[in-house]
């Protein structure tokens, strides 16, 4: 079968030898990788290959701009040691599903396209979901260009660097007015389907979530000669406010998560001079995310000023809630209930550009079970045969959508 000659050519590109994770940060080397198997897959498969302005990958079926297209796909960029499934799934599904549809003789009355879209998972510059972004205008390009990466690399001089021009990125109207609906399939993020037994589910809508950046300063001193009266130690605040979010996210019924966190000096003997960390927050609606991501601020400023700490918050990105298209969502739950699929409806916490493209365009997505539930994590699986399933499922769903 197509996904798993697919799957098996994708699968070693970006992989970490040590910890099995992938490390596919968009505009580095195994990005470039990932890229080139893209185009050669799609020209496999004879379609026409495009990089929109934003560096978004697209793959042709027939020509875009008269009906309205068709889209499916996903992202191939990955968090730090993310798993195999998040986000190729889908791109590698969409090309299996169209090599299905041309191998059952399928015509299509409007084109069908293939999207990667790029830096998905802010893993790189820090805003997800960045290339859908970009195009639906959600975020402006000034601002884009300037992002910067840990190592102080704007996004415009690592775009330049792939040899891509970045003074052109920002929202591609005439795009977007050929497109007329978007399916994104994607990995479960969560194991509601296999507890219910499914192997396929359908999205219903995302949690509004964002990214927090937290900057306390401090004064770096001798760990060894430094009365614990004396210090202004900005790790304690830190601490305190990592707890506080957890309290508060348990109180709430919402998340709350500090993963990334970066220590100015670094030095195993001397108080740090600056903590850096980032709050990723994610709640069933916009009041409660709010409220929490104000509690936890209070929180860090109060712990803050008992250490003698300055503290600064500043939002990084945020997304606000999603709910799908309900008639395209009803349209798969019912395409795929006619090929003997049974489909739960199920919300997430999970971003992705379907939630992105949302805003502008009809939009949808179809869940692949994942038994542990595990993801951005090396652990992330699902089974060759809910995979294949996912494919029968995204070409039931083509084949209908682009019948007329
Ligand atoms: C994307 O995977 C996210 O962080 O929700
Ligand atoms: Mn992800
Ligand atoms: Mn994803």
């Amino acid at each position: 079968m197509m996904f798993a000659k697919l799957w098996a050519e994708l699968l070693p590109v970006g992989r970490d030898e040590a910890t099995g994770g992938y490390r596919r940060y968009s505009w580095t080397g195994s990005d470039a990788a990932c890229r080139a198997w893209f185009a050669r897959s799609a020209t496999q498969l004879g379609l026409r290959t495009d990089c929109d302005r934003n560096g978004n990958l697209w793959a042709w079926w027939g020509r875009p701009g008269g009906q309205q297209a068709v889209v499916t796909g996903s992202h191939l960029d990955s968090v730090p040691d993310g798993g195999a499934y998040d986000g190729p799934l889908g791109v590698v599904s969409a090309f299996a599903a169209i090599a299905a549809l041309r191998d059952g003789g399928f015509r299509p009355a409007r084109p069908i396209g293939v999207a990667a879209f790029t830096e998905e998972e802010g893993a790189r510059f820090g805003v997800a979901c960045l290339g859908s972004r970009l195009l639906t205008g959600a975020v402006t390009p000034d601002v884009a260009r300037a992002l910067q990466d840990r190592d102080g690399v704007t996004l415009a001089e690592a775009m330049v660097a792939a040899g891509r021009d970045a003074s052109a990125i920002g929202p591609d109207e005439e795009l977007l007015a050929g497109i007329g609906a978007y399916v994104e399939l994607h990995v479960e993020q969560g194991k509601a389907l296999a507890d219910l037994g499914a192997p396929i589910g359908v999205a219903d809508g995302i949690w509004p979530h964002g990214r927090w950046r937290f900057d306390f300063a401090g004064r770096a001193d001798h760990a060894g000669t430094t009365r614990l009266a004396d210090r202004q130690d900005p790790m304690l605040p830190y601490a305190a406010t990592v707890l506080a979010a957890r309290d508060v996210a348990q109180h709430y019924g919402a998340l709350a998560t500090f993963a990334k966190v970066v220590a100015q000096p670094g030095a195993a003997n001397a108080i740090s001079s600056t903590v850096q960390a980032w709050l990723d927050a994610r709640a069933p609606d916009e009041a409660t995310l709010d409220t929490l991501v104000s509690e936890v601020c209070q929180a860090a400023g109060t712990a803050a000023d008992l250490h003698g700490v300055a503290v600064r918050q500043q939002c990084e990105s945020v997304s606000p809630p999603v709910s799908f298209d309900p008639g395209l969502r009803d349209r798969l739950t019912s395409v795929l209930k006619a090929a003997g699929t049974a489909a739960p409806v199920l919300p997430t916490g999970a971003g992705h550009d379907a939630g992105v493209l949302a805003a502008r365009i009809p939009a949808a997505m179809l869940f692949v079970r994942n038994p542990s539930g595990v993801s951005h994590s090396p652990a992330e699986h699902a089974e060759m045969a809910d995979c294949e399933a996912g494919v029968v499922a995204l070409t039931a769903v083509l084949a209908d959508l682009a019948a007329q």
